[in-house]
């Protein structure tokens, strides 16, 4: 009896040891941040000076895993993080070897998209240099300087991923310009993808649930690929995107507060033939700069007009560009906010309870959160301070807790 005290208290200890080392290396969100003081896993280090927001602070870019909060519900149950021209990374130079001039909406490649939680892939594919390409083109025709990369390397990515990670499941949204015979099933092929393609014989096309998660990652058909062509169906059995979803109209059009309007290749959003939502949030030109604003409140805002336009059902994909950048909160906001609706009926996934019913939730109190703007009469170097002070002082307290704790339970044992 003695013994097994023991041994839990030295396994106690062991897990507070490594905890030291571990959990206590890194800011939470909405602390102050810099070259020396770096922010959580999940998180990064950003201002938003187009609201003034200009104190460099940890913010979330990563949303929750929402099948392993909310497990096994139907696939259209679930909301999940997209990205807009997922290819089309800042900086980025043609795999020609040209120069690239085309707008750019993304700065982290798919992998590590992937890796921040993001299932939902935007890619535009072209015939070119008898290949299938990942382009930012018009008229249906790549360039050099419109071309970013073969699209094979980035649907390999994708393979790795789905082979390392057994019960993810992605979607490709493709915006299809390509005309070669079979092209897109020999580039899924070549890929390594084909394997894992959720077949379209079981999507539902009149409005009812699709398949479990559990089901698809059983089966293994972990992989949804949508097509904006409809001869597609019935030549290669990939599926057409507006059967299946509704859709906002994306760019500057579908950024105007209070409205909600379906872009011209859906049916209207309140079509509930169609199982899955879709709904864009992001300029007609990308702007890095602005993407943090208009990926927070009024992010959060359109999303709640959409669900109205969509005959009250919250989005499946959230498609945004710089999907990272944000002002306290951000795409990943809006996505856990959209899967707490969907699964459990709470404001938040964070807030679902374990195997309660729906709409029972745990929300937690609310802290306010440290303000965003830099005060006047601080330097920068002293606000660091204070916040890194802040934070050294709540893990003191957190380590003093838990001496606590092991003497209370050494007593006790000694007592027994
Ligand atoms: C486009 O890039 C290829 C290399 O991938 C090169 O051979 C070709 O000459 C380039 N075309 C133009 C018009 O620059
Ligand atoms: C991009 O956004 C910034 C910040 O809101 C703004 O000042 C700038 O004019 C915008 N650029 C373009 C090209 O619209
Ligand atoms: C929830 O239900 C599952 C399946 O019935 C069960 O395995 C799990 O232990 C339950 N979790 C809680 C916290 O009750």
């Amino acid at each position: 009896m003695k013994r097994l005290g023991i041994r839990n208290l030295q396994t106690q200890l062991l897990l507070i040891a490594i905890c030291l080392f571990t959990c206590s290396s890194g800011l939470k969100i909405g602390e102050s941040c810099g070259s020396d003081n770096k922010c959580d896993a999940g998180l990064s280090c950003q201002t938003c000076p187009s609201n003034g927001n200009t104190r460099p602070r940890c913010s979330r870019i990563q949303p929750l895993n929402p099948t392993s909060k909310v497990k096994g519900l139907p696939f259209n149950r679930y909301s999940w993080l997209t990205t807009h021209n997922s290819y089309a990374l800042a900086g980025a130079r043609s795999a020609t070897g040209s120069i690239i001039i085309a707008p750019m909406n993304q700065e982290d490649t798919v992998a590590d998209q992937l890796k921040n939680g993001v299932r939902g892939f935007m890619l535009d594919m072209y015939d070119f240099q008898n290949d299938i390409w990942l382009c930012h083109s018009a008229q249906g025709k790549c360039y050099n300087f419109t071309a970013f990369q073969p699209a094979i390397n980035v649907l390999k990515d994708m393979r790795s991923f789905l082979d390392a990670n057994p019960s993810e499941i992605i979607t490709i949204f493709i915006e299809d310009y390509v005309t070669a015979p079979q092209g897109l099933t020999k580039v899924f092929k070549a890929s390594g993808l084909s394997k894992y393609m959720f077949p379209l014989s079981r999507m539902p096309s009149n409005g009812g649930d699709w398949p479990t998660v559990d089901d698809m990652v059983q089966k293994n058909q972990r992989l949804v690929v949508f097509t904006s062509k409809s001869s597609k169906e019935a030549s290669e059995g990939i599926a057409y995107q507006w059967k299946y979803t509704v859709e906002n109209q994306y760019g500057d059009e579908g950024m105007k507060a209070g409205v909600c309007p379906s872009r011209a290749e859906s049916p209207a959003m309140n079509t509930k033939s169609r199982s899955l939502v879709v709904v864009n949030y992001f300029h007609s030109a990308p702007n890095r700069s602005q993407a943090c604003a208009d990926n927070s409140a009024p992010l959060l805002s359109m999303m709640k007009t959409c669900h109205e336009a969509a005959g009250k059902r919250w989005p499946n994909y959230i498609a945004v560009d710089y999907y990272q950048r944000n002002d306290g909160g951000g795409a990943s906001e809006a996505v856990d906010e959209a899967n707490g609706h969907l699964t459990c009926g709470c404001d938040n996934i964070a807030y679902c309870k374990a195997n309660a019913t729906f709409g029972t939730c745990d929300v937690p109190p609310i802290s306010p959160p440290p303000p965003a703007t830099e005060t006047p009469s601080e330097g920068q170097q002293s606000q660091n301070n204070n916040h890194a002070n802040n934070a050294y002082i709540g893990r003191t307290a957190e380590l003093m807790q838990s001496v606590v704790v092991i003497l209370a339970t050494t007593s006790l044992l000694a007592w027994l």
